[in-house]
């Protein structure tokens, strides 16, 4: 796909997200995904551009983050013919697993992966729905780091550029198929 095409999915997109205002608190306009969800067009051109974006790239694993993560990361895995791998918060999973704490604005937050989930030198795609200050993909990064896994791109539904993700997750290739500036 190239960069026009892009941009008219990205519009396109972008016109079936919902905006909410003061949700979850006041101040914070939240771009709900669920419109865009039930919509089967839209719904089938986001994992398309998506599959575009890493069909001809070799990856083992696609790694998501709980919860709205799994949703396109593992019809993601499926088609990129990867195995799937959550990444979870504390106390979900059964086995052996690592964990990463993170910062939030306040406070600190964690999250965990099975520590057989991945093996040294596998190539791994990071899959969330929405890319705000990074924390979170970037401790997903560490964890997969942690077990020996390679990054090898992060892609995001939609990018929230005024808070500089990207700035937090500079040693990555980073995709998004929707900003909001
Ligand atoms: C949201 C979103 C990302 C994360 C982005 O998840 O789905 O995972 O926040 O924020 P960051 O870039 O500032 O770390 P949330 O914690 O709301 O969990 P959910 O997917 O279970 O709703
Ligand atoms: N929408 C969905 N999830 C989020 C948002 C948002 O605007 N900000 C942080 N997580």
């Amino acid at each position: 796909m190239n960069e026009i095409q892009l941009t008219e999915v990205s519009k396109k997109l972008k016109s079936i997200i919902r905006s909410v205002p003061n949700f979850p608190k006041d101040g914070i306009v939240f771009r709900d995904i669920t419109t865009l969800l039930k919509d089967k067009e839209a719904f089938k051109l986001a994992v398309d551009t998506f599959y575009q974006k890493y069909k001809d790239i070799k990856i083992d694993k696609v790694v998501s983050v709980e919860s709205r993560g799994f949703i396109f990361g593992s019809i993601l895995a499926y088609l990129l013919g990867a195995g799937f791998v959550p990444i979870r918060k504390p106390g979900k999973l059964p086995a052996e697993k690592i964990r990463q704490e993170y910062q939030l604005e306040y406070g600190t937050d964690a999250m965990e992966v099975h520590a057989d989930a991945i093996k040294p030198g596998e190539k791994v795609l990071v899959h969330d729905d929405l890319l705000a200050t990074g924390g979170t993909v970037s401790a997903a990064c560490k964890l997969i780091e942690r077990l020996g896994g390679e990054v090898v791109g992060i892609c995001f539904l939609i990018e929230l550029s005024f808070l500089n993700g990207r700035e937090r997750l500079k040693n990555y290739d980073i995709f998004s198929i929707i900003q909001y500036n």
